[in-house]
């Protein structure tokens, strides 16, 4: 790879603002790397869709980051990830890498009773990705998912506590806290919005892993194996949005980004 390879921007994608909570760990670990954003707020949320429209999506997205001459692309989506990734990164030259994977191997780290609960989109926890990574780590372990169908819609609209998140929220964990779960993985980006309330709900007894961390440190890794390490920051961010960038703006900032969020076609692309 030429050395002007490794100074191209990363894409990462995700329905909506779920993603900016990897970003914000891309940061801490991958300061040098430029990232292009995309998020896909005209169809969000993906949790109801099925795995034809998914990875329809994906390639549109992929389709957009090349053309952005991006080196790596990360799905900071774990709708996408479990559904749209294995398909697509068997279409595309360019290295794809998910959120689910990073997920299971701290969560398996971090558990004591093997009992893991999952919560995340309904697309997630039907494809069963979760239990299979983890399983596929650590058989003997109980993995425990959760449906929520109602949240990302709630987090897209700007709530992150109250009464309106903890009512559903509640409803989510107590099957999840009956099975006596000591890991709750945040199986969807858009989650660690609800840190607050999420903590409250399952008390200290409860471990909660953000796959943000451990997917930032695993990019890294397979940056630094494929060399396409950046040395130093050679461009701003850029953020995309496939709906109208108001809303996104106002969640980016929140999360301290305050770079121009540009509205982009993104049904004109494919790979
Ligand atoms: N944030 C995404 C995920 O991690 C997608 C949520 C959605 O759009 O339903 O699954």
């Amino acid at each position: 790879m030429g050395e002007e390879v490794k100074h191209r921007p990363i894409g990462v994608y995700d329905s909506g603002v779920g993603g900016l909570t990897v970003v914000r760990w891309l940061h801490r670990v991958l300061p040098q790397e430029q990232i292009v954003y995309f998020g896909d707020t005209a169809r969000v949320p993906y949790g109801g869709r099925s795995r034809h429209e998914l990875v329809e999506f994906s390639r549109q997205i992929v389709g957009f980051f090349q053309e952005q001459g991006v080196k790596f692309v990360i799905a900071a989506c774990n709708t996408s990830s479990a559904l749209a990734l294995p398909v697509v990164a068997q279409e595309v030259d360019v290295p794809l890498m998910g959120v689910i994977g990073a997920g299971a191997r701290e969560a398996v780290s971090v558990t004591k009773t093997k009992k893991i609960g999952v919560i995340g989109t309904q697309a997630t926890v039907t494809s069963g990705a979760y239990a299979r990574a983890v399983k596929e780590l650590e058989p003997v372990t109980n993995v425990y998912e959760q449906a929520c169908p109602e949240l990302v819609p709630l987090i897209e609209g700007g709530h992150r506590d109250g009464e309106i998140v903890e009512k559903p929220l509640k409803r989510y964990l107590e099957p999840l806290l009956e099975r006596n779960i000591d890991t709750l993985i945040l199986g969807c980006t858009h989650y660690p919005y609800l840190l607050v309330p999420i903590k409250r709900l399952v008390g200290t007894g409860v471990e909660i892993v953000d796959p943000a961390e451990a997917a930032a440190r695993e990019a890294r890794d397979t940056l630094e194996v494929l060399g396409l390490l950046s040395e130093e920051k050679v461009g701003e961010d850029l953020f995309f949005v496939s709906g109208e960038p108001g809303t996104f703006r106002a969640a980016a900032v929140q999360l301290g980004y305050t770079q121009r969020v540009e509205h982009v076609e993104i049904e004109r692309y494919t790979i």
